[in-house]
């Protein structure tokens, strides 16, 4: 996880997230900080597994998850997809880091992905980003429910 662990060292990743963190201080809704990254790695990548998939890598599942939303403060300054941008932003971080030509193209596919639920023909990484996106938040006892646009009556419940 040597890669992994220089990208969550990266300067680019950290300042990033720094100010994400900054732009979502007030923010009602869910945020995206550092633990939302992990709990999506940590969801997609066993959801993967039950899925009987042993073609992705525990690394470029993680790097997936950990850069899905950096683009973020980019979308709340100029209303550009975090998607997008978040993959953007992720490519030379995933160069420095070494990731490798094939895993790189993965990673940003999942990540332009990851926003598209329920869509049909995802990639692997991409409906499980998906998936562990919602997964990973407790909508349930969230305090902002009638004000939130993607919540419903399904996210109260255990579906997976
Ligand atoms: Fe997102
Ligand atoms: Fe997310």
């Amino acid at each position: 996880m040597a890669r992994l662990n220089r990208l969550l060292d990266h300067r680019d990743y950290v300042t990033y997230q720094e100010t994400i963190d900054q732009l979502e201080k007030n923010r009602q809704f869910c945020k995206h900080g550092f633990d939302h990254g992990i709990s999506v790695a940590r969801i997609a990548y066993t959801y993967i597994l039950e899925q009987g998939s042993r073609a992705l890598s525990k690394e470029v599942v993680y790097a997936a998850a950990f850069l899905h939303d950096i683009g973020r403060w980019m979308e709340y300054q100029s209303g550009e997809d975090h998607a997008e941008a978040s993959a953007e932003l992720a490519l030379p971080i995933l160069e420095d880091c070494e990731f490798k030509q094939e895993e790189i193209t993965i990673i940003l596919k999942g990540i332009r992905e990851h926003r598209q639920h329920s869509a049909v023909g995802l990639s692997i990484l991409g409906n499980a980003l998906a998936l562990a996106d919602n997964w990973a938040r407790d909508c349930r006892h969230c305090p902002a429910q009638k004000e939130c646009h993607k919540y419903n009556q399904v996210m109260r419940l255990i579906t997976y």
